[in-house]
């Protein structure tokens, strides 16, 4: 039998927090989560704050012990060079970031990222060590032009392009409808659920093999809020959520993550 998936929470703060407010946050995030986080293997949490956070974040998470993973929101697919303004993966490495988020759609569509950098990119993750959160998502045309299972296949099987089994079933996929970030609609879990079966972890079968489908981890993301996370768990094919709003306020995301996983206690 397959092996059990453990949840991943990841909170994406876009440009949001300066670094006291990043590091107000964890604290209370690291309170607030202290006992479901004590719980072996129930759920994996993340935190992408800005780059000019990272190194706060990281101090306040190691020194307190807290078990919230570090993330970034992108990088640069080169170690190093004049590239004015990036970010590379071995300088997020040494800042012991476990997690990037790669070809976001606010990446793409607003920084002109292609499906060639975002493969490019998810390969210098793992040259360093680190697990790419490789995003993908049609847009409300695509939807409404029954685009969508044919765009979201391409962009998986383009961001996966040269990777091994291994390396894909321990990625994590984060399926995004763009007309779902940031507007409150959020796509219903049948919608969800038919994506991230049909056009993601279906296509890591055909491409890498059922180990590698079996194994990788699909988030859904657009709009996840404390009040639909149980309905967004309980798909068979969504393994955890991307979430950008709802992870700004410590009490909300800590509310998300406790109902994503069924928390009473
Ligand atoms: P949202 O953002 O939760 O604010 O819709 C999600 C994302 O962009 O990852």
């Amino acid at each position: 039998m397959a092996k059990r998936r453990i949840p991943l929470i990841s909170g994406n703060w876009k440009m949001n927090h300066n670094h006291f407010e990043a590091i107000q946050c964890v604290q209370k995030l690291g309170y607030l989560l202290k006992e479901v986080l004590a719980e072996e293997e129930l759920v994996d949490v993340t935190v992408h704050p800005p780059f000019t956070d990272l190194r706060s974040v990281q101090t306040t998470v190691e020194s307190d012990g807290v078990k919230i993973g570090l993330g970034a929101q992108n990088c640069h697919p080169e170690p190093s060079g004049a590239f004015t303004g990036e970010v590379s993966a071995p300088m997020l490495a040494k800042l012991n970031v476990t997690y990037v988020i790669v070809g976001h759609s606010e990446r793409r569509t607003l920084f002109g990222e292609t499906d060639d950098m975002v493969n490019a990119k998810a390969k210098a993750v793992f040259a360093n060590g680190m697990t790419p959160i490789i995003c993908v998502g049609e847009t409300l045309e695509e939807r409404e032009a029954g685009a969508t299972g044919e765009r979201v296949s391409s962009q998986v099987k383009a961001a996966l392009e040269g990777l091994d089994a291994t390396q894909v079933g321990s990625l994590v996929i984060a399926y995004e409808p763009i007309w779902a970030i940031g507007t409150g609609k959020v796509a219903t879990s049948e919608q969800a659920q038919e994506v991230c079966n049909t056009h993601v972890r279906a296509v890591v079968r055909d491409v890498f093999g059922t180990d590698a489908a079996d194994a990788v981890r699909v988030q859904y993301g657009g709009s996840v809020k404390p009040d639909n996370i149980a309905d967004i768990m309980a798909c068979a094919d969504i393994d955890g959520a991307l979430v950008g709003g709802a992870s700004l306020d410590p009490d909300d995301f800590a509310a998300l993550i406790h109902g994503a996983v069924g928390w009473t206690g």
